[in-house]
């Protein structure tokens, strides 16, 4: 395993730089229909035999419903300036319009009240993919409608909190709920459509614009943005075929979001190759997705390498990778956060998400899962290179504050700092969320000492905290 180089201290980290840790509502809530909640796509999506690999569901997850408030002394433990969660759409307005559920909204005021006694800044996410299951009926995304809808719901949260939320991001990754949910169909509601995929996209797009329009008439001061999930394509070979493929690829997955929200509109070239595939758009639609943002967020995991012939295995490659099979490769990330600097006007950039499931134990009441902290004492490091090269940088946040229900993978991979016995809901912080706590620590304290100067120190695993 490669060790991190120390980092030489950094002069002039960007001011207010925020460090947190993420989660999501389905991934650790549980109480699937509890105190009025509706049912969401994702709680349907369980019941597909074959859908979910330990054929598991979101019943009881992490527990969080009822834990929040030892989780949330735990992120305070952790010495975190923010906490990224999600808002569970059925949880506060069960059948996605109609009535609201006030056990559902005062469920996320407590906690958004819990995190400021703290000391946490609370990052809201509107939609991490939990739609309501009524809305699903009625066509979920790929219906116009359904846009309105959320137009309305994030009104109706923001209403209720939008005065102590310091950020509110609209969608939780738009390419997996558009790619992955409906034309792939591996994920909720296991659509597979190409057509159907991008119409959703379009109207996950036209939303987030929309939202965006509404709570500032409303006069939401929160920061306003997006998050993308986005890594950076390479052909697998210098092959054309490889070489279009990739070009295809890097059009759907980066262009075909990053284009329309900072340019107003789709890459010309992923147009011209989808036929009958092309979504409708109405008149207005480009102009409200442009709206401009306060934030950009963005989920880094990985590369992906393109092969036309099919998906290229990273096992086969002998390559460093995690649970998932997923590259580690940290160099990606500066790579990605400097062409985005130098293709688009970006507005401040957070790494909402970043981080890796590996195979843990606990011995002892330690989990000494050296591999999770290198990577992301390495990711860490990638992203310090891009704000070096000039990328405005605001914030960092690991996936995941706890194990959890990791969508088709069911529990079967741990992506959690802290780890969950899903048995007894014991939480044990792994060798992974000492270190950040450290490093954290270390930064606070050194920025103190340096007075107004905000420097980055070494970025390593400190022994001291690991254990060994
Ligand atoms: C991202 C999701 C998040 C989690 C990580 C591993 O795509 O946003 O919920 O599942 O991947």
């Amino acid at each position: 395993m490669t060790t991190v180089d120390p980092l030489k201290a950094l002069k002039n980290f960007p001011e207010g730089f925020v460090w947190g840790v993420a989660t999501s509502s389905f991934q650790i809530e549980g109480a699937a229909a509890e105190d009025g909640k509706g049912p969401s796509i994702w709680d349907t999506f369980c019941r597909v035999p074959g859908a979910i690999a330990d054929a598991s569901n979101g019943n009881s997850a992490c527990d969080h419903y009822r834990l929040w408030e030892s989780d949330l002394d735990l992120i305070e433990y952790l010495g975190v300036d923010a906490y990224r969660f999600s808002v569970s759409w059925p949880r506060v307005r069960p059948s996605g319009s109609g009535a609201w559920n006030e056990k559902g909204l005062r469920f996320y005021e407590n906690l958004v009240d819990g995190l400021i006694k703290r000391g946490i800044k609370p990052y809201l996410t509107l939609n991490h993919w939990d739609l309501p299951d009524a809305l699903q009926q009625q066509g979920g995304w790929a219906h116009r409608d359904t846009v309105h809808h959320f137009v309305e719901y994030a009104q109706g949260v923001m209403a209720r909190l939008g005065d102590r939320v310091t950020a509110v991001t609209t969608h939780n990754e738009p390419w997996v709920m558009a790619t992955l949910g409906h034309e792939s169909g591996i994920f909720a509601p296991g659509i597979q459509s190409r057509a159907t995929a991008l119409q959703v996209a379009h109207h996950l797009l036209l939303s987030h614009g929309l939202a965006l329009q509404a709570l500032r008439a409303d006069g939401v001061r929160s920061k306003l943005g997006i998050v993308l999930n986005l890594s950076p394509m390479f052909p697998a070979s210098a092959a054309p075929e490889d070489i279009e493929k990739t070009r295809y690829e890097d059009g759907r997955l980066l262009r075909w979001y990053v284009d329309p929200l900072f340019r107003g509109a789709y890459p010309s070239d992923v147009l011209a190759r989808l036929g009958e595939d092309v979504p409708a758009v109405a008149a207005g639609d480009m102009e409200a997705i442009k709206t401009p943002m306060d934030f950009l967020g963005v989920n880094y995991y990985s590369r992906s390498v393109i092969s036309a012939s099919g998906s290229w295995d990273t096992k086969t490659g002998g390559l460093d990778v995690t649970d998932m099979g997923w590259e580690i490769y940290p160099e990606g990330l500066t790579e990605l956060l400097v062409r985005l600097h130098s293709e688009y006007k970006l507005p401040p950039v957070y790494i909402t998400e970043n981080g890796a499931a590996f195979k843990d134990q606990v011995e002892d009441g330690r989990v000494h899962d050296k591999q999770r902290t290198d990577y992301i004492a390495r990711h860490i490091s990638a992203m310090v290179e891009a704000v070096k090269l000039g990328v405005p940088m605001a914030g960092y946040m690991v996936w995941s504050l706890l194990d959890n229900f990791e969508w088709a993978c069911g529990y079967e991979k741990r992506f959690g700092i802290i780890h969950v016995d899903y048995q007894t809901q014991t939480r044990t912080l792994k060798d992974s969320a000492l270190w950040y706590r450290g490093f954290l620590h270390q930064l606070k304290h050194d920025k103190a000492k340096a007075g107004t100067v905000h420097q980055v120190p070494m970025i390593k695993p400190q022994p001291e905290l690991m254990g060994s």
